[in-house]
Order: C-alpha cells, then sequence, then structure tokens
C-alpha cells in the first residue's frame, strides 16, 4: 500500500519480484542511494533456492511470491522473467497496485505505456498501472537520439550492438568467467552445454542475441525496432539492425547510422546532442566511451565520435554506451518510480 509520511510525501511499501538476480540486486541498491520512500520491503525469487537480500542494513529472505504477498505492496518491480510478469502484474495492476515491469511481456501490449522517463515520461499516469521498461540494448539509442529525433525527425537508423554478457542474468555473467579459466587451465575455450549461449564467448563474439525468425531477424533485432518505434511514438522510423554478444561483462555499446528528414549541419547535431537530457555527448573523437569506463554503475548514456557517413548525404554515424543494468533496467525502472512518487 502506499501511505503519507510524517512530512506528507507519499511512501510506498514496495516488492521486488526478482531481488537475487542481476538486476534486482541493482535495483535495491538505487532504490537506497536515490532514498526512494520505501515503507515496508517484499523480496522474491523463484523459491527454489535460499537467497537474502541486503536493504537499508536488513537482511531479507526471498521466498516465491504468491498474489496475496505482492498486493501487500503499493509498487512492485518485476525483474524476473516474462512468466512471472504475465502471472502476476495485470491483476496486480487492476486492483489499484503500480507494476513496473522490466521483462519484455508487455512492452508492445497496447495500453502499455513503454517508458524511459527523459524522453516519454509524460506517458506515467495514475489510470495505467502497468509500467514497461524497455530492452536494455536500444535504450541507448533512444536516449541519445531523442533531441536529434524530435528536432531533425530521425527517419533511418542503423545499428551493430555489441552486447555485454550481463544483459543475458547472472547466470551468463558466470558462463564467461568459467570458459576464461577453462581457458588458461587448458589452453582451449569450450562451451558447456548448458551455457545459454549459441556459442563459446570467451576470447569470442556471436551475432545471435535471442532465437531467430522466419526472415532471420534475432529476437533482440526485433525488439530492437518495434520498441524503438513506440518509445519515440513514430511508426514510420525505418530500423535494421545486427545485434552481437561480445564478451564483457557490462555496458552495451552500439554503432549507429542515421539519417535525418530535415536537414541537420554536424554543429547543429553536436548542439542538440549537447543538450540532450540523460546524455553525456563527447565532441572530441578520442573522448569516446567505452564499457569498462562508462559502463558499470553509470547514470546517463554516453555517445561519441559523431560524424558524417561516407554512404549517404545526409547520414551520420555515431558510437552510444550505456550500462544496460541501469539504464538499461535498475535505474530506468527506479526513475519511473521517482515519477510516479511525484504524480
Ligand atoms: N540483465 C539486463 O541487462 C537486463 C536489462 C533489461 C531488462 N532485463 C530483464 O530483467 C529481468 C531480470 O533479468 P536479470 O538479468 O536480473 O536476470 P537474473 O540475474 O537471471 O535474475 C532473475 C531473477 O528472477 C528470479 N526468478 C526466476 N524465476 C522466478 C519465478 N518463477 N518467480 C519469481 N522469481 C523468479 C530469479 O530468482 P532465483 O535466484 O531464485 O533464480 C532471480 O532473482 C528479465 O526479465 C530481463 O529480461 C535485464
Amino acid at each position: 500500500m502506499t501511505m503519507a509520511t510524517d512530512k506528507g510525501a507519499a511512501k510506498f511499501d514496495v516488492a521486488v519480484v526478482g531481488a537475487s538476480g542481476m538486476v534486482g540486486g541493482e535495483l535495491l541498491g538505487l532504490l537506497e542511494s536515490r532514498d526512494f520512500p520505501v515503507g515496508e520491503l517484499y523480496a522474491f525469487n523463484s523459491g527454489r533456492r535460499n537467497a537474502k537480500v541486503r536493504f537499508r542494513g536488513r537482511e531479507y529472505d526471498c521466498s516465491a511470491p504468491t498474489f496475496a504477498a505482492l498486493k501487500k505492496a503499493g509498487l512492485v518491480f518485476f525483474v524476473s522473467n516474462e512468466e512471472v510478469a504475465d502471472r502476476f502484474a495485470p491483476r496486480l495492476a487492476a486492483a489499484g497496485v503500480w507494476c513496473i515491469d522490466d521483462s519484455s511481456r508487455f512492452r508492445l501490449s497496447r495500453g502499455v505505456p513503454l517508458v524511459i522517463p527523459e524522453v516519454n515520461g509524460a506517458e506515467i499516469k495514475p489510470s495505467r498501472k502497468l509500467i514497461a521498461g524497455p530492452n536494455c540494448t536500444i535504450t541507448g539509442a533512444a536516449v541519445a537520439l531523442a533531441g536529434v529525433h524530435r528536432r531533425f525527425r530521425v527517419t533511418e537508423l542503423r545499428v551493430a550492438t555489441y552486447q555485454a554478457v550481463s544483459g543475458a542474468g547472472r547466470s551468463a555473467m558466470g558462463v564467461l568467467e568459467e570458459e576464461l579459466k577453462g581457458y588458461f587451465r587448458s589452453g582451449s575455450v569450450r562451451r558447456r552445454a548448458a551455457s545459454g549461449f549459441p556459442r563459446p564467448i570467451a576470447f569470442n563474439l556471436f551475432p545471435q542475441v535471442g532465437g531467430f525468425d522466419g526472415e532471420g531477424n534475432s529476437g533482440e533485432e526485433n525488439k530492437v525496432r518495434a520498441e524503438l518505434k513506440k518509445i519515440w511514438d513514430d511508426g514510420s522510423v525505418r530500423i535494421s539492425s545486427t545485434a552481437v554478444r561480445v564478451p564483457v561483462l557490462r555496458g552495451h555499446s552500439l554503432a549507429v547510422w542515421f539519417r535525418t528528414r530535415r536537414p541537420a549541419s554536424l554543429a547543429a547535431l553536436q548542439k542538440e546532442l549537447g543538450r540532450t537530457p540523460g546524455l553525456k555527448f563527447f565532441s572530441r573523437p578520442e573522448d569516446y566511451p567505452t564499457p569498462l569506463e562508462n559502463g558499470l554503475r553509470t547514470e546517463t548514456v554516453y555517445a561519441g565520435r559523431l560524424r558524417r557517413a561516407g554512404t549517404a548525404p545526409g547520414e551520420y554515424q555515431i558510437w552510444i554506451v550505456s550500462d544496460n543494468l541501469y539504464k538499461g533496467a535498475a535505474l530506468n525502472s527506479v526513475q519511473i518510480a521517482e515519477r510516479i512518487a511525484a504524480l
């Protein structure tokens, strides 16, 4: 439930479903460091293993969620998976509980806003209690080019992604570490059958994130296309991408080519990028961001290496890096919650 504090500000009883996971851990840390007004905290995991999480100096046992247990909260963060979100979030939202879902289950559902607060925060309304957070890959481009799109109308976007293993959850980080250790022990990289990745990831990369559809596009490539159109509320943008998993622990990078409907000079683009909310833009070519330097617990999206593309007049290129676990998931969800608290 939600109640007023002594100072009159709303305080939320908060449930975190997936508290023991990668995103869940970051989310709890951010609720604490950003001083989100949490009343009671309820922590949930699959219930298949014992897990404890810490919040404001207290230890909480995680357990499997039930509808009755979740309904005690005024705000539920779903950072688990599609099936769990599907089972609980619509019913909870109908019962008046705010639900913020980081899975892909409702991102494209009609009536469910897909929100990055600094891009389309106005979509958060008391009448729509279920809110989705976007895919961690497209968040960087959606934030970085939001101002450029508003001012010059991006018509085409080509994206090559370089996605960290943490984008696939805690177990995927373990896979990279195990393969690396195996290499230093034996001199060769071996993929475990249950690694969850289609190929070895240590000293490797592969152009497959998710399964393939009949056209040969991966699940991630389809998410990038559909979600960006929804976030920018512009179905006319043409988007093509190749999603690649790389042996980086944290921080997604994007090489992006874009064209605009209204003519844009390099100087005008630089000016727009310099004042885009949520973005730190580096104008000197050598100041480009990297996942190691800019993708670890960072709150903004970073971009650099803006330049004219050699492919067509009016086409530009840019390099974007963001923390997939912060802006791509946990931080974005907490920022949505902060907007809810301010309604
Ligand atoms: N990683 C990213 O960069 C990223 C970015 C954007 C969105 N997301 C989304 O955020 C969600 C969490 O991702 P993650 O990377 O944190 O994954 P993760 O590290 O694998 O954690 C998954 C969490 O969900 C819990 N869980 C699994 N089955 C459950 C069930 N039946 N009931 C309740 N809880 C259950 C797990 O509990 P146990 O510990 O008991 O298994 C764990 O706490 C996913 O929907 C993912 O698509 C992730």
